[in-house]
């Protein structure tokens, strides 16, 4: 990723082009400096950053930073400061009131203690305030109550105690999000009543009590109330008919004293995803008409007092991933459930009789937990192994023979390995602190005085950047003035008129838990726009060459170009000069993921065994069990052809061709009926030519040789063939394209092993045994070839794209009689 290298803190180089520093029109002061995540440890001396007065944005987050320096608090122009997930520790000094101007201010994830200074109260442009993960103590000041323009205020993991200042329901007129939780805060729910802004509220695990009644007056769309002490009946929300349900996305009231019945207005809240109503002391009632609710991703009824039967119509919630029904008196059957998404199931300890249905027992083996123990059902015609039938099936009678087969028993977890950035503290901080100190004394005109300022308060509608976002491999800028004069570009819905705000409250201000994966062109992160439009927001984060019209011209032809194998281009953001790509998001994530992303405690290679497939009779497609493993190859073919059609598409249907240049696993997806969709493609052109060059190394073991000799011409649709022919040794091999599993020197890589093999006719050893012989072996030795020649070294001797589809088709495997008999 090259952020810093030694080179670029040279010295003689202007320090206005130095990475991560950012410097004003007259190339004279500095107005930013990014240190994100670069290893920087221990103390920052005096006369360095704090000489830089002209400051403004001030980012040194995800460091291992322990203290700041004596002069640090004469900065009195930064307007966001991101301290966050240091090891500073301390009290914080009431000097943080010299930030007159700040907008944001972050210290999240330190070791700071004590109280937080209640001269705070100076920050009255202060938007958002981040103190969680600290060890911040006594009561919440009183001096907060004059940050009348917090939008987002987050406390929560401290040790903050007491009640709340007198006033702080009525302080925040914009406040839309605040957490307090994991503190030992008490109060009451009408403590909220008057935060008219407030869409997020998260107090869990606090100690407030009381009735829920006050929360219930605001349209909340998060709401975590869990783990406190509220009592009283909760059918009492029913009758307060303001409350509007409809933005309600996350519901959780777990773990209190309610008591009554459920209120039966909770169908009424269409949007809801997340119901947590566990752990009460509800009345014995009937299960809540909740089936309408057809977006529920998360309900747990864990001991809520529910009595008798399932209602059928549970199984319209087809998006249900976390279902905990235990702890309660439920009889009868088990209704069909939808199981798409099932990842949990746990209906223990209740009363459920018959037989477990046969839909959910296929699902049962990719299941991440399932627990049907202490209850009255027949478990037949599965196989588990001895473990889980002791832990899920307690008290379950099996009337019906069972056979353990561990290994049908195994499942996948999706990981996602952070990049780090391997600098050491040699390079970055030592340079870093060189640079500093150049600065401190090239550009020191004169000397500020120390004074608490209070800036008048300023009328602003709207939340005001720059923005500084970080991930553990990079940081990045939206150096825009007003979210809200940002738009945000949706093809298909032009009359949205969504902003940079809309991408902000989407992806909760980019959020690291909101992080899909971290790619060569930067972070992307899963976003729900208004309307329930769901994104995968990709950050371009590298500098462009192009102009913002360019760009947009760029972003608007690739949002033309559609294809069923292509992720759909939805829209774009320009935010300053950070270029921004929405696409639609792909459930089933990437390729990598489902060919090598392997459970914890399994060593390499060995996956996929529980990925097979098999398209049923609507032609949707769905897990099936252990003989649906013989459908394997057909589903890897049925990738490899996708990909390969979206290649030929680019290279031979758009005009000029686009050229992907980086093809890989990890770019490939799989849309919500398992199709395989190609990504990024057209991005590498938006960059600008140094970039390029990173592009071109390309990603190890997807490099085409041309692209290691010097003087290489442009590149050709014939390097995209190379990367599919690596792609589709994948597909066949199972194995990842580098690796120690590749020792001998001369075939260190995926295709050099292969080719290998190939070259000595031994072809054959090289499928991954998982899909050997679910088909005729010559047809995949067929495919292996095909890989071959799309591997040659030299690019004249490789294929065209369009020429790889029919060669794949002519081996497309045939569906057999068999396959389409069952059900
Ligand atoms: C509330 O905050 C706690 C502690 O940080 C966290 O575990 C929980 O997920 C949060 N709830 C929501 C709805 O974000
Ligand atoms: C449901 O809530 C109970 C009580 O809070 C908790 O113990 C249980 O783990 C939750 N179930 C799931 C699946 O999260
Ligand atoms: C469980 O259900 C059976 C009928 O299916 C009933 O006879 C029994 O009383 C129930 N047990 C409890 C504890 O409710
Ligand atoms: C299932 O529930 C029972 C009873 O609550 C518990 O003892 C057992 O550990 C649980 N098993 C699993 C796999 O969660």
């Amino acid at each position: 990723m090259g952020l810093v290298s030694s080179q670029d803190y040279n010295d003689s180089s202007p320090f206005c082009s130095w990475p991560g520093v950012f410097c004003d029109s007259k190339q004279e002061n500095v107005v930013g400096l990014v240190a994100s995540g670069l290893g920087l440890s221990g103390l920052i001396p005096d006369i360095t950053i704090g000489k830089l007065e002209k400051l403004r944005y001030l980012n040194l987050s995800n460091n291992k930073i322990t203290g700041l320096p004596s002069d640090f608090y004469s900065l009195g122009l930064v307007k966001s400061l991101d301290l966050s997930f240091n090891q500073i520790s301390g009290v914080l000094p009431s000097n943080i009131g010299n930030f007159g101007q700040l907008e944001m201010l972050d210290l999240s994830g330190n070791n700071f203690s004590g109280v937080i200074p209640d001269s705070v109260s100076s920050l009255s442009s202060l938007q958002v305030l981040k103190l969680s993960q600290n060890g911040f103590q006594s009561n919440v000041p009183s001096g907060i109550l004059n940050c009348q323009s917090l939008v987002t205020v987050d406390l929560s993991l401290n040790k903050l105690s007491g009640s709340l200042p007198d006033g702080f329901g009525s302080a925040f007129p914009k406040l839309e999000s605040l957490n307090l939780a994991g503190n030992k805060i008490v109060g009451r729910g009408s403590d909220f009543a008057e935060l008219k802004s407030l869409t997020n509220l998260n107090i869990s695990g606090n100690g407030f009590l009381g009735s829920v009644m006050g929360v219930f007056g605001i349209p909340l769309e998060v709401v975590d109330l869990s783990q406190n002490q509220f009592q009283g009946h909760i059918s009492q929300v029913h009758s307060n008919s303001s409350f509007n349900w409809s933005t309600l996305v996350y519901l959780d009231l777990s773990e209190n004293e309610l008591s009554g019945e459920i209120f039966h207005s909770v169908n009424q809240a269409q949007n809801l995803k997340y119901l947590n109503l566990a752990n009460n002391r509800f009345s014995s009632q009937s299960f809540p008409e909740i089936g309408s609710i057809l977006g529920l991703e998360f309900l747990n009824m864990s001991k809520t007092g529910l009595t008798g039967q399932l209602p059928s119509d549970i199984s319209q919630l087809s998006n249900l991933n976390i279902f905990d029904l235990s702890h309660n008196n439920l009889s009868g059957e088990i209704p069909l459930l939808s199981i798409k998404y099932l990842q949990v199931l746990d209906v223990s300890n209740n009363n459920l009789t018959g037989e477990i249905p046969s839909s959910l027992l296929e699902k049962l083996p990719w299941m991440e937990r399932f627990n049907f123990s202490y209850n009255n059902l027949t478990l037949c015609a599965s196989e588990f192994p001895p473990a889980t039938l002791q832990t899920a099936f307690i008290g379950s009678m099996n009337s019906c023979p069972i056979a353990a087969n561990p290994s049908f028993f195994k499942r996948k977890e999706a990981k996602h390995t952070g990049l780090k950035l391997a600098l050491t503290l040699a390079i970055s901080m030592v340079c870093l602190l060189v640079a500093l100190l150049l600065l401190a004394f090239g550009c020191r005109r004169k000397s500020r005085t120390w004074a608490v300022k209070q800036v008048s308060y300023k009328e602003e509608q709207n939340i005001s950047g720059p923005f500084s976002f970080q991930t553990d491999s990079t940081t990045w800028i939206a150096d825009v003035k007003h979210a809200t004069s940002v738009p945000v570009v949706i093809f298909e819905k032009p009359l949205l008129n969504f902003t940079f705000a809309d991408l902000l409250s989407a992806t909760s201000h980019f959020d690291r838990g909101t992080l899909l994966a971290e790619g060569r062109f930067g972070p992307v992160y899963r976003g729900f726009l208004p309307g329930g439009i769901h994104v995968a927001v990709k950050v371009l984060v590298h500098g462009s060459t192009m102009t913002d019209g360019e760009a947009a011209r760029e972003l608007e032809y690739l949002g033309r170009i559609k294809h069923p194998n292509l992720v759909p281009l939805t829209g774009y953001c320009l935010a300053g000069d950070q270029r921004i790509a929405i696409y639609d998001y792909m459930e089933n994530g990437n390729l990598q993921n489902l060919l090598h992303d392997l459970p914890l405690g399994v060593q390499t290679t060995e996956d996929w065994s529980n990925d097979t497939w098999e398209e049923d009779d609507n032609n949707a497609i769905q897990n099936v069990s252990s003989e649906g493993l013989s459908t394997a190859w057909r589903f890897r073919h049925k990738i490899a052809l996708g990909t390969a059609r979206a290649l030929a598409f680019l290279h031979h249907g758009c005009s000029p061709p686009i050229i992907h240049r980086d093809v890989k696993t990890s770019s490939v997806y799989l849309d919500h009926i398992l199709e395989p969709r190609l990504s990024d493609f057209g991005l590498a052109k938006i960059f600008g030519n140094g970039i390029e060059d990173e592009i071109a190394r390309g990603s190890p073991g997807y490099v085409p040789p041309e692209f290691l000799l010097p003087e290489t011409g442009s590149t050709t649709p014939k390097s995209d063939v190379y990367g599919f022919g690596v792609v589709l040794l994948e597909l066949i091999t199972g194995k990842k394209p580098v690796g120690d599993e590749y020792p001998d020197a001369k075939e260190s890589t995926l295709v050099n092993w292969v080719r290998g093999l190939v070259r000595r006719n031994q072809g054959s050893r090289a499928i991954d045994p998982k899909i050997r012989g679910t088909e005729p072996d010559n047809q995949i030795e067929e495919a292996l070839k095909i890989g071959y020649l799309c591997t040659a070294d030299l690019p004249s001797k490789r294929p065209s794209m369009q020429q790889i589809v029919g060669l794949l088709k002519d081996i497309e495997p045939v569906v057999h009689q068999s396959l389409n008999e069952k059900n």
